[in-house]
């Protein structure tokens, strides 16, 4: 995709919202066409309706017996080539790292890069988080109609200083009523389901997930994430699952669980403790995209595959930064943001320390093959001896 494949819908659909309109064009219509329809007329009648272009929905999957792997939104580490590399691993839902609402508003470039998705990493849902419920409620519509995820999550949990003193992400959860404004704003704007991701609350003190998350579902929630941590915890200490297991019990719509699964076992052990529709896996998918594949052993009762061996784990790094370098078109900047996803692909490798060193100074793809295929060598040949 080029910058004028995302600029040309965009600059369209601010014309079609903004842009000067005739009369004809008011008529009726509360929303700008979406992409993918075409008229459907009955010979003799006329013009009856339109074709939908049908994805399967993905609320579906949360329905059935088949707990759905979701990769969690991750600001740096879930994009387009690592969503596409979890999906092709077992992941069956991914969500985009959160987006500005305010970004998407102002049309800035850089946003726009964190939109852009390919077809095989459906279904995906794109995330984004902001305090004001109309400009909310644009972004979403400016989201849906431009690209057209299968769904659009909103971020009521993002711990981060500069995100919350503006009452973003889990900002928000000090005030519930703000919350339900925006999702009701969000899902009044849109026709794909609106889903909401929270924290167990802002601090101990406010801690009540249920509260939350029945006053998310009241606003039109068609699915909740719980990420069961407070903010004031950041990442400390260890998700309360037992929280997640009150608010399945408490709502009617999906729960998907969240926090601390490390490994397959983990994931059949948060199902059983929760009874939850859905499984989210964040840092446990560092450097290690199959654990979806571990996971869905376990939760199937097969044997959980082994971790990858050198060689396998060595050409997922390669199929990853190639997808990297494709996405960017910028083989030394893909590169340079690849070495955090080096860092954790080499981790705990045995003598592994200087392969990591040098992994964290590479700029070519060509730099991360040859070191690669000497550690390999290096190690085949320490085997053998
Ligand atoms: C590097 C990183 C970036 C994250 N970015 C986001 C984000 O953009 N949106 C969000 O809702 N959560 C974000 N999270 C939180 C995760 O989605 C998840 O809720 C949290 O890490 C707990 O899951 P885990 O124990 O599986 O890691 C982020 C987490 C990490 C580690």
């Amino acid at each position: 995709m080029t910058p004028f494949t995302v600029l040309t819908p965009l600059a369209a659909w601010f014309l079609a919202r903004w842009g000067p309109r005739s009369e004809e064009s008011y008529a009726g219509e509360a929303l700008p066409p979406r992409h993918p329809r075409a008229r459907l007329c009955v010979e003799g009648i006329g013009e009856v309706g339109y074709f939908v272009a049908m994805k399967p929905n993905f609320l579906d999957l949360l329905e059935s017996d088949r707990v759905p792997l979701y990769l969690a939104p991750q600001a740096g580490v879930s994009e387009s080539p690592f969503r596409r590399l979890c999906r092709s691993y077992g992941a069956d839902v991914v969500v985009s790292e959160f987006v500005s609402s305010e970004g998407i508003r102002r049309n800035d470039p850089r946003t726009h890069e964190y939109l852009r998705f390919d077809d095989d990493e459906r279904p995906i849902g794109i995330q984004i988080f902001g305090a004001e419920p109309a400009a909310m409620a644009e972004a979403a519509a400016l989201v849906e109609d431009v690209y057209g995820p299968d769904f659009l999550d909103l971020n009521f949990g993002c711990p981060v200083k500069k995100v919350v003193k503006r009452n973003g992400g889990s900002g928000c959860l000090r005030d519930l009523d703000l919350v339900q404004q925006i999702i009701r704003s969000v899902a009044a704007a849109t026709r794909i389901p609106t889903t909401v991701k929270i924290r167990s609350g802002w601090s101990e003190e406010l801690r009540n997930p249920v509260e939350i998350a029945l006053r998310c579902q009241d606003a039109g929630a068609a699915v909740l994430t719980l990420h069961a941590r407070t903010r004031t915890q950041m990442y400390g200490g260890s998700a309360d699952w037992d929280e997640i297991a009150a608010v399945v019990d408490a709502l009617d719509i999906p729960v998907v669980g969240n926090g601390d699964v490390w490994n397959g076992a983990d994931a059949l052990r948060l199902r059983e403790h929760t009874g939850c529709a859905g499984i989210m896996i964040a840092r446990g998918s560092h450097g290690a995209p199959w654990i979806f594949g571990q996971a869905r052993a376990a939760l199937d009762g097969k044997p959980i595959p082994l971790d990858p061996f050198v060689r396998e784990r060595f050409d997922m790094v390669r199929e990853h930064a190639q997808l990297a370098i494709a996405f960017e078109r910028d083989e030394e900047k893909a590169m340079i943001e690849f070495r955090k996803h080096l860092g954790w692909y080499t981790k705990g490798l045995p003598n592994g320390r200087q392969l990591r060193q040098e992994l964290f100074g590479v700029r070519k793809l060509v730099e991360v093959d040859s070191l690669l295929e000497r550690y390999a060598e290096e190690s085949a040949t320490a085997l053998a001896a």
